[in-house]
């Protein structure tokens, strides 16, 4: 089994020193990658910038933005999964000027274009989504499975507090295509994982 995981925040710059990100500490993407390499799989892992040591085993990918990381994914060959931790921006300015804006030269609203979505855009592969939501959080999840013909669906409450973001710890739901709800409870990211890597077993 060949697997890539993303994981992290991506960076949409307007500048060289100002861009548009998340708080994601890539803990629960790196939990996914460590827990794919325990069970033996080819685990590729792109990640935004953050500041992780390297699972044992993992091929490591450094990108910075969400089209970089949309380009990183593309470039693999022959995966058979994909699972998407990533906090991916949706959107970037417009444009990214060359050297640092000055304040008198903005003009106080930056124009945004759409980022491409990769978990969407990737075909020919089973596809495991996470959903970060702060209400509705089953429904935006459910949603999000189907319109991205994913396998499961992890939804996240990031709105919990030690859970989400940053956190050593994650509460999460699985959503499967047909419906099917798994609650798990609070458990370390790295139990997450597991947990997680053990239903992509079963999947298969
Ligand atoms: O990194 P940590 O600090 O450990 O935090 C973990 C986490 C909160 C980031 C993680 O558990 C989580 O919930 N990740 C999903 C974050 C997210 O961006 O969710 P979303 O609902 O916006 O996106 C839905 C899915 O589409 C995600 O799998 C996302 O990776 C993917 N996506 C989204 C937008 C885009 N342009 N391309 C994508 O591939």
């Amino acid at each position: 089994m060949k697997i890539i995981v993303t994981a992290g925040p991506t960076r949409e710059h307007l500048d060289p020193v100002r861009y548009l990100s998340n708080p994601s500490t890539g803990k629960m993407g790196f939990a996914i990658a460590k827990a794919s390499v325990e069970k033996g799989f080819d685990t590729i892992l792109v990640t935004g910038p953050v500041s992780l040591k390297t699972p044992k085993g993992v091929k490591r990918v450094d990108v910075v933005s969400a089209r970089e990381m949309y380009e990183a994914v593309k470039a693999v060959d022959g995966a058979d999964l994909l699972v998407a931790t990533a906090a991916v921006a949706d959107w970037r300015p417009a444009k990214c000027a060359k050297e640092k804006l000055k304040k008198n030269s903005m003009k106080g609203t930056i124009e945004l274009v759409r980022n491409p979505d990769i978990l969407k855009s990737l075909k020919g592969m089973r596809k495991i989504g996470f959903a970060a939501e702060t209400q509705n959080v089953l429904e935006e999840a459910t949603r999000k499975c189907r319109e991205k013909d994913l396998e499961f669906i992890v939804a996240n409450d990031v709105s919990e507090k030690g859970c989400g973001f940053g956190s050593n710890d994650n509460r999460v739901t699985i959503i499967r295509r047909d419906g099917t709800v798994l609650r798990l409870p609070k458990m370390s990211k790295l139990a997450v994982a597991r947990r997680i890597i053990k239903e992509v077993c079963r999947g298969a």
